[in-house]
């Protein structure tokens, strides 16, 4: 579904704040696949999802989507087919933009007429239903401006207006971590729910451990620019946190208990 092959990104090259983010670094993700992506501050994480995503180009090294490739297809071309959530609640949504118009927005993207043509009826109808499902009230709240919302909501509203569309894959950049601890598990239960019932290949950047290994099938962990470990299946299901710690030490990582990692 998602193939990433040896890309190589190093941030101002050839200047004395060069920086090697990616080196050589492949994945490749079945369709369905929910991967969890841990690793300390500066392993790579979010420069892997915004080189899927083609913030900028890669320097090296290939990406395929089901099999094509967009390796320099510009980013706007590559957002029909992928749903991206940030950590800040403010990136994902128009705050000036009513709910509807935020919708409408994510509802139309890619097609030519966007928002000249008034929102319809049944568009109408079919955001409430969808807001429904969130369970956070919003479902009445249409014609409110984005900026009354509090984080979590915007946060679930990003979520669906970046899945509304059945996104190929779905990018989520710690999309929780600005969240209170309650607020967070509703966005984190939204997003499960999300990615099963329309099967989405998910990556999922998260610096708390016990998701890493609760959420999804697989987990990978970053370090220096490469991935040090991909846990599947039966060793996935018999990892442990102390576990993951140790394995991270072994890989060179000492600094994992000094960062933002958060252990439970
Ligand atoms: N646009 C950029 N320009 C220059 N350097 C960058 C840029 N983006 C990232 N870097 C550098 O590349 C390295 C990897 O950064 P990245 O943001 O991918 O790390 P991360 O694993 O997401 O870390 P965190 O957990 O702190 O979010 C870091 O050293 C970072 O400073
Ligand atoms: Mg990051």
């Amino acid at each position: 579904m998602l193939s990433v092959r040896q890309i190589q990104k190093i941030f101002n090259q050839g200047t004395i704040n060069e920086k090697s983010a990616l080196s050589s670094l492949s994945l490749e993700l079945a369709a369905g696949d929910f991967v969890t992506v841990i690793g300390s501050n500066g392993a790579g994480k979010s420069t892997l999802l915004n080189s899927v995503a083609g913030d900028f180009p890669v320097d090296r090294g290939q990406i395929f989507i089901e099999g094509e490739e967009i390796t320099y297809l510009p980013q706007h071309k590559r957002a029909a087919w992928i749903g991206r959530v940030f950590q800040d609640p403010m990136q994902g949504t128009a705050a000036s933009m009513t709910i509807e118009e935020n919708l409408v927005m994510a509802l139309r993207r890619g097609s030519r007429r966007r928002l000249r043509r008034a929102i319809t009826h049944k568009e109408r109808e079919y955001f409430r239903a969808e807001l429904c499902k969130l369970g956070l009230g919003l479902e009445g709240r249409l014609t409110n401006k984005v900026s009354l919302l509090s984080g979590g909501q915007r946060q679930a509203l990003t979520l669906l207006m970046a899945t509304l569309r059945e996104p190929k894959l779905l990018l989520l950049d710690e999309h929780t971590a600005a969240l209170d601890p309650k607020t967070a598990a509703k966005v984190l239960d939204l997003t499960c729910q999300v990615a099963e019932d329309q099967r989405l290949t998910t990556l999922m950047i998260t610096h708390n451990l016990d998701q890493a290994l609760g959420m999804g099938n697989r987990t990978i962990m970053m370090h220096e620019g490469r991935i040090i470990l991909d846990l599947q299946e039966r060793e996935r299901a018999n990892m442990t946190i102390p576990g993951l710690l140790e394995m991270f030490e072994k890989a060179g990582g000492a600094n994992m208990l000094t960062d933002r990692m958060i252990l439970v």
